[in-house]
């Protein structure tokens, strides 16, 4: 049970202030009666609710894809950085609950799932659950054949922990995919270095069996559809094979 301003906040009916207003002046109701006190508690899932005639979406999360440009750092607020969520208007989310599921660098590109869902974010960024993650790399150096082997076995990073295996898909002589089933700081960066190159651009394509929409600009977003959301905890196929 929730408070209907609450519930008609969230749903970007207007401000906290605004809906009280709107339902003082009796144009709110629930199942065709009249409710005019803000704090009347009602069950959004099974109540309807109208306002002026017009039925109220109750929508218990949001989930949205970002395409995340450089310069941006993956938090809620910070005091000297632009955060992801000034990439997003005030007024067609309920942006103060919204927040990266897992981090992208500043210098990081590419798909942020943003959310209100806390387990759902558990559940991808979570160790245990493996959800793949998968990277668009550049490199100042060519590739270097024996890689394939190496990443399988397990990149040994700088401060001595041995990485899940990973898959590497080669591009061009520079240029490669690189896809994790973990998520330690900065780690694409940091296996590429052991193995002596330097990242000169990365780009999170993928998480689990959803790609980044490449009708999306850099700073561009979306809400997932259904059928991504149920797939992005699916990993793909071929990786299970392939690992
Ligand atoms: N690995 C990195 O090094 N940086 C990122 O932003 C994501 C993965």
């Amino acid at each position: 049970m929730e408070r209907l301003d609450k519930i008609l906040a969230n749903a970007m009916v207007g401000s906290r202030k605004e809906v009280v207003k709107l339902i003082r002046s009796g144009v709110v109701f629930q199942n065709g009666i009249p409710i005019t006190d803000p704090s009347h508690k009602i069950d959004p899932k099974v109540s309807e609710l109208t306002i002026n005639g017009t039925p109220i979406f109750y929508q218990e999360h949001y989930h949205i894809m970002l395409h995340k440009p450089q310069g941006y750092i993956c938090a809620t607020e910070d005091t000297r950085e632009k955060t992801v969520l000034d990439l997003l208007p005030d007024d067609v989310f309920p942006k103060h609950k919204l927040f990266p599921a897992g981090r992208l660098d500043k210098d990081t590109e590419g798909f942020v799932l943003l959310t209100t869902d806390g387990k759902l974010a558990h559940r991808i960024t979570g160790p245990k659950n493996h959800i793949n993650k998968k990277y668009y790399v550049e490199l100042d150096k060519p590739l270097q054949s024996g890689w394939n082997k190496s990443f399988q076995n397990g990149i040994i990073i700088d401060d001595g922990y041995r990485c899940k295996p990973a898959f590497f898909e080669p591009i061009s002589h520079n240029t490669c995919h690189l896809t994790l089933f973990e998520g330690k700081f900065h780690q694409v960066k940091r296996m590429f270095e052991a193995l002596g190159c330097t990242v000169t651009y990365l780009k999170r394509v993928q998480i689990g069996s959803v790609t980044l929409d490449e009708a999306l600009n850099l700073g561009e977003f979306r809400e997932l559809t259904q059928q991504e959301l149920s797939r992005l905890e699916t990993v793909p196929e071929h990786y299970k094979e392939n690992l």
